[in-house]
């Protein structure tokens, strides 16, 4: 087996990528560590480059068509790692998993109507309603000593009051790293089916379980969820490719996917770009060790995180994630404000973070890590935050 180097330092910087040439722009500082946007520092693995490299070797970048496999491939990959078996038809090309909610939004939904979201949750989950004027109601995730669940009662209360059309769930959930239980999932197929809420699945996270935890695909669970229901899945997160754009939606409902699936025909919105087809066949095919080494070097991330805050930094929390590489962290017994937060992380730190509140007012006082990169950037990035923390202390005391 080949064994891959996720300590490896590459240099991303001039290569226009958003993690490191926007940080001037986003936190005022070019120098900052970026442990922010959710995509990874690792080298993507060589059986996905060598099918890129082999098509830009024979220089011809026509119209492309679906490759023959494209679509049974993801089936498999799908069947083997989630144990939902679906249907080569049910699946679609989009470009993009927040492309695609957006196309959920705009063909399922009209102006004015009400779109459900639990936060703290992945932000786009309600700018890109808000943005095409739908609006949002929120029905927040309940949490107890850093630990999450859903607000199904909540959830439930809000339904028999208000007219919503769509929920947008996070499966696994981004920003707290939550694998969604079967029971939970089935309860919630149930309240939307009966109310009529279509529920939009976002499960780009999916083959990232960590910790012998298991990610169950929503429309797996019954056949309410799978009967009201779009999922959006991808390898872009799990095979470090978000930039090349490789989403697609699955819909066993048959009513429900001719109607979405004839909207995307109807704008082209199906249609793959070359590479897109390439990357997704070579990593669900050829991936399966790259993805099992990354995720065992994510869970070492963690443990050194942990370790490290428990240790060191005894203000901060860590709530670990279930899935995917991105650490929830609990800044509330600092006792800032989320101005004063920030600035903690970036400009006495020198680390580019998410703030916690861009996922919704619950997100205040935390703040989100990505520890998809070397080791060795984290191992400077805790201590750069220790000092930074300890040196506020000592300010305080004075
Ligand atoms: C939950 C979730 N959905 C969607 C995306 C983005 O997907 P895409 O780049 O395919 O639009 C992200 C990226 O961070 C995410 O965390």
């Amino acid at each position: 087996m080949k064994i891959y180097n996720f300590d490896e330092i590459i240099d991303r910087r001039g290569t226009d990528c958003v993690k490191y040439d926007k940080l001037k722009v986003l936190f005022g500082n070019e120098n900052l560590i970026p442990l922010w946007v959710a995509d990874m520092d690792f080298k993507v693995g060589d059986f996905i480059t060598e099918a890129l490299k082999k098509h830009c070797e024979h220089g011809i970048f026509g119209y492309p068509m679906i490759p023959q496999d494209y679509f049974s491939t993801i089936k498999n990959w799908i069947l083997s790692h989630h144990q939902w078996d679906i249907k080569e038809d049910w699946i679609s090309f989009v470009s993009g998993v927040v492309k695609g909610i957006a196309y959920t939004v705009m063909h399922f939904t009209q102006p004015g109507d009400k779109i459900i979201i639990q936060p703290p949750v992945y932000h786009p989950f309600r700018i890109v309603p808000e943005m095409n004027h739908r609006k949002i109601v929120f029905n927040p995730l309940i949490e107890e000593n850093g630990k999450y669940r859903m607000d199904l009662d909540g959830l439930q209360q809000i339904l028999e009051k208000e007219d919503c059309k769509m929920l947008i769930l996070s499966n696994p959930h981004n920003p707290v790293g939550i694998t969604w239980d079967a029971n939970t999932l089935k309860k919630l197929a149930d309240i939307c089916f009966k109310r009529n809420v279509l529920v939009i699945s976002d499960e780009i996270h999916s083959d990232m379980a960590l910790f012998g935890n298991k990610h169950i695909p929503f429309a797996s669970v019954s056949e309410h969820a799978a009967n009201n229901s779009i999922t959006l899945m991808a390898p872009s997160k799990t095979f470090n490719i978000a930039g090349i754009v490789s989403s697609f939606a699955i819909i066993p409902n048959d009513k429900l996917r001719h109607n979405f699936f004839e909207f995307l025909h109807g704008g082209e919105f199906n249609q793959g770009n070359l590479f897109a087809y390439i990357a997704t066949e070579a990593a669900y095919k050829h991936g399966e060790d790259w993805m099992k080494q990354m995720l065992n070097y994510i869970e070492e991330n963690i443990f050194f995180i942990e370790n490290y805050i428990r240790k060191n930094i005894s203000e901060i929390t860590v709530v670990r994630p279930e899935a995917s590489f991105l650490i929830w962290l609990d800044c509330r017994k600092l006792d800032l404000s989320q101005k004063e937060l920030s600035s903690l992380f970036v400009d006495k730190a020198g680390l580019a973070l998410n703030d916690g509140e861009m996922f919704g007012i619950e997100g205040k006082g935390f703040m989100r890590m990505n520890v998809g990169c070397s080791r060795l950037i984290l191992k400077k990035a805790l201590e750069n935050l220790r000092k930074a923390v300890s040196s506020r202390i000592t300010t305080n005391k004075r």
